[in-house]
């Protein structure tokens, strides 16, 4: 028997001091939705209804099962237990072709596109435009996809591999094929996490046009204020439950608090997720003088001894190629380096790692992990030789590093042997940090540390930097979240262009000026 009493909703929407019925109709609901892997639970009765012209955000802790259940109901997930409802009617998806059907399309956390193909060719990839003669129409799939990044106002080509492409285009084209597949329902699983405030902002705009013409919408993010912004309902998620639902329209004072408190299940205390400014000493660690290569210009710099150095920028200013140079990822054109005063010569990341530094790079699917191995592997990846002079030890000193980081980072696994490509997306980070941080190094370069973790864990992260600042490391922080560069660095270089255009100290590090110096144009 279907009871459908999900079907059609009456909510109370008030207006300025009059109220207004309003009839939503339901787009999609999931009766008891359950699933396992390997026989472990990962969700349990999840009964969600999501509405057209509604934007419904999934928060929860990595690892909560956001993606599991956009998957299921993507049609990639096809054992699982309950039920889904498209439009009342019972979908048995047996793969996402089926889902695409049914009008439901998906921009992935992991990103999907195929390097070696061109921007349109990737958004229509498997549904190429054909002439009367069955032959690719080029004309019109360069046409069509050139709407698609109108719309968005991307100014990418549609002919520029998409191998070639940062990785906030790359996720903006992920958005491009989502909107050309004319979804009614639309799954996005954490599409800012690579944007930066402009393109999260146009990205918006976007969606709440979406919305009004009667889509309905998942959103999966990490990050709250987005869910302020945008979101009209927010259901949390924990340990694989459905924790509860949250009608945005109605205001809780303390809604801040309640969210974090219904995500981690305890209650929320701080005021703050970060640990507070460090002590910079005098004595220089890190110092480059003149770095010229592709897309930076002259850039000379210094870290101090615990300081936590800033980088601003949008993306596509230069920072991360800086960085790539400094770790010798990247070939620089010119430039000199000097560690502890001493000139040094970096020409690939096995020179850097040898003289203490570590980067974590902003791509880490590509560059962070080894998936078929396990958590444990990964984590002593960086510091085998360590490990290995002590032959004896090795095996139960590459557990208890395993394991204390583990604990340390949270890493939401069943055990250090499970391999990475299991673990959530968040998780995932996590393994890549644990890496870094279990070498002991002199200069640390994080690049987008945070990305696609959860609040708690990212208080966690803020803590253990400020813990490595403290030890004497020093760290070069680039972010495009200017909150936490607020909050962390005790400097800030702003990039744009490919050169530093300014630098901030203490109380001169407020939003208002990083964003001044940030979007300027740099003639
Ligand atoms: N293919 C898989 N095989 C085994 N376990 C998996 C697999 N995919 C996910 N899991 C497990 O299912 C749980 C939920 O993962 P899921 O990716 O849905 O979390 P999430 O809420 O999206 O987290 P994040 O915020 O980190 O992206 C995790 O414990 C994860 O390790
Ligand atoms: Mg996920």
């Amino acid at each position: 028997m279907v009871e459908l009493p999900l079907s059609l909703k009456t909510i109370m929407e008030r207006g300025a001091g009059m109220s207004r019925r309003v009839e939503k109709e339901c787009a999609l609901f999931t009766k008891h939705i359950g699933k396992q892997f390997n026989g472990i639970t990962v969700l349990q009765d999840i009964n969600l209804s999501i509405y057209k012209g509604e934007i419904h955000t999934l928060l929860g802790a990595n690892g909560a099962g956001k993606s599991t259940l956009i998957k299921i109901i993507d049609g990639i997930y096809t054992d699982y237990e309950g039920e889904i409802y498209v439009n009342n009617r019972r979908a048995q998806m047996k793969n996402s072709e089926d889902a695409r059907l049914l009008g439901i399309g998906m921009v992935h956390q992991e990103l999907s596109l195929i390097p070696q193909l061109n921007v349109a060719e990737n958004i229509y990839l498997g549904r190429l435009p054909r002439n009367s003669i069955g032959l690719v129409h080029y004309k019109k799939l360069h046409e069509n996809a050139q709407q698609l990044l109108a719309l968005l106002n991307l100014t990418i080509s549609t002919n520029d591999l998409v191998g070639r492409l940062s990785i906030a285009d790359r996720q903006m084209v992920e958005i491009a094929k989502m909107l050309s597949m004319n979804a009614e329902i639309l799954l996005l699983d954490e599409p800012t996490s690579a944007l930066s405030d402009k393109e999260v902002t146009r990205l918006f705009e976007t969606l709440r046009q979406l919305k009004a013409s009667g889509k309905a919408i998942i959103f999966i993010t990490h990050k709250l204020e987005e869910i302020y912004a945008i979101s009209d309902k927010v259901t949390i998620m924990r340990d694989g439950q459905q924790i509860e639902t949250l009608d945005l329209s109605i205001k809780s004072p303390d809604l801040e608090k309640n969210l974090i408190s219904l995500m981690t299940g305890t209650e929320h205390h701080a005021e703050t997720i970060y640990p507070g400014k460090g002590n910079v000493q005098e004595e220089i660690v890190f110092r480059i003088e003149q770095y010229t290569g592709r897309n930076f210009h002259h850039i000379s710099l210094e870290v101090r001894k615990g300081e936590i150095l800033g980088i601003a920028g949008l993306n596509g200013a230069g920072r991360t190629e800086l960085a790539r140079a400094i770790f010798g990822a990247d070939r620089k054109d010119s430039g000199n380096t000097y560690l502890n005063g001493r000139p040094i010569v970096i020409k690939s990341p096995m020179d850097a790692i040898k003289q203490g530094i570590a980067m974590i790079t902003e791509d880490r699917k590509k560059e962070g992990f080894i998936g078929c191995l396990g958590v444990k592997e990964n984590i002593n990846l960086t510091t085998i030789r360590d490990t290995v002079r002590h032959l004896l030890l090795h095996r139960r000193l590459e557990i208890q590093k395993a394991k204390k980081y583990i604990s340390k980072l949270n890493i939401k696994t069943f055990s250090e042997h499970v391999p990475v490509r299991n673990l959530s997306g968040g998780n995932q980070q996590k393994v890549i940090l644990a890496k870094w941080l279990a070498l002991d190094c002199k200069l640390m370069i994080l690049d987008e540390p945070t990305k696609g973790i959860d609040v708690k864990a990212k208080s966690e992260i803020y803590q253990l930097m400020r813990e490595l600042a403290e030890q004497g490391i020093a760290i070069i922080f680039i972010s495009s979240e200017f909150t936490e560069l607020i909050g962390m660095a005790d400097r800030v270089l702003v990039m744009n262009h490919g050169k530093i255009v300014h630098e901030l100290r203490n109380e001169q590090i407020t939003k208002e000026n990083i964003m001044n110096h940030v979007f300027k144009d740099v003639v």
